[in-house]
């Protein structure tokens, strides 16, 4: 089988061909096209693997994004912090892997990296571009997947830089802090998209996986899995929901400012999401295996 990773970058892209190219695959060997607007960014072990093949493609750019005969494709919405329309991004972003899949003529099967939340049209923030997503690819070909992740551990790397600061602290966005939310190790959301990727049966179209982590987490278990890599204390400083925007200010363009703070309310406590979550019916639940701890303690070693 021919996997198509549309586009290869992001990490979660990454992860995934990683599972990929380490399966035992019983009856013929998987190869992936990885597309990458910047081939420099291919990392030295994925070309080191005969399965392997780099290609240039931009998604902003459909002519540019051959698929070459791939039978499945991984597509992810990339988020774009650039000062644009997020939400028109996502629908030229999601319309060019669409015209791609469709000029191939090859593709059985898509995947498309996605987000809880992401079954509403609005009332979710940045969430929305993945739902934009979803509509435009759901019948796109015969048998496509949505992977929804929980909120990525990774997220939390941002902090590095204030725990190993004087006094060693972090900042929360979610709040209060002892609120548990499902997390998932950014490894684990690729082991389920490769899964996925190589399932052979799917009983039904859309099929809609949520890809979580062992166990809700709440702010004190990041404060714990921080204290523990860093070796000492570490502070947790609370943002105040209306001081949201002003915290996201900080390190995000305006345009972006407003999705991220609906985001984060929608789904703290009394929230548009926190309301509805009783009602999300995913046809499965993936659950990976990596503990808020370890992924913390693998990032805060790297970097
Ligand atoms: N963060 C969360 O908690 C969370 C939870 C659930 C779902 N999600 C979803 O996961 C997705 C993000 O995945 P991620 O965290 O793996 O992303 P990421 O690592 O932040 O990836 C951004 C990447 O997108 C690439 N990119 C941007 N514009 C591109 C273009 N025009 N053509 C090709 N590549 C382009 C960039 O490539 P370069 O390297 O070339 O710059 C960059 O590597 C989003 O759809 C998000 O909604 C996130």
């Amino acid at each position: 089988m021919l996997v198509a990773v549309v586009p290869a970058s992001p990490r979660t892209a990454q992860e995934t061909i990683r599972a990929l190219l380490e399966t035992d695959q019983l009856t013929a060997p998987v190869g992936v096209r990885a597309i990458y607007r910047d081939l420099a960014k291919v990392p030295p072990a994925f070309r080191a693997h005969a399965g392997f093949q780099a290609v240039a493609g931009d998604l902003s750019d459909a002519e540019a994004l051959d698929l070459g005969g791939a039978d499945t494709v991984f597509a992810i919405t990339p988020p774009r912090h650039d000062g644009s329309d997020m939400m028109q991004w996502a629908t030229v972003a999601s319309e060019n892997t669409r015209r791609a899949i469709q000029r191939a003529g090859s593709v059985k099967r898509l995947v498309l990296l996605s987000s809880m939340g992401a079954e509403h049209a609005s009332g979710t923030g940045e969430i929305q571009t993945n739902h934009i997503a979803e509509e435009i690819l759901k019948d796109v070909v015969p048998e496509v997947i949505f992977m929804r992740g929980a909120y990525f551990m990774e997220n939390w790397a941002s902090a590095i830089a204030t725990v190993q600061s004087e006094p060693p602290h972090l900042y929360s966005p979610i709040t209060p802090v002892d609120y548990e939310i499902p997390m998932v190790a950014v490894t684990d959301v690729g082991k389920a998209c490769a899964t996925y990727l190589m399932a052979v049966d799917i009983p039904k179209h859309p099929f809609v996986i949520e890809v979580q982590g062992p166990r809700e987490y709440a702010v004190k278990d990041v404060q714990n899995a921080f204290a523990e890599a860093a070796g000492h204390a570490v502070e947790v400083r609370p943002v105040a929901k209306a001081d949201l925007a002003t915290f996201f200010g900080q390190f995000l363009p305006e345009a972006s400012v407003g999705p991220f703070v609906e985001m984060t309310l929608s789904f703290l406590p009394g929230g548009f999401l926190a309301q509805n979550a009783g009602n999300a019916s995913p046809d499965r639940v993936y659950r990976g295996r990596t503990e808020l701890a370890e992924a913390i303690g693998r990032m805060y070693n790297l970097g």
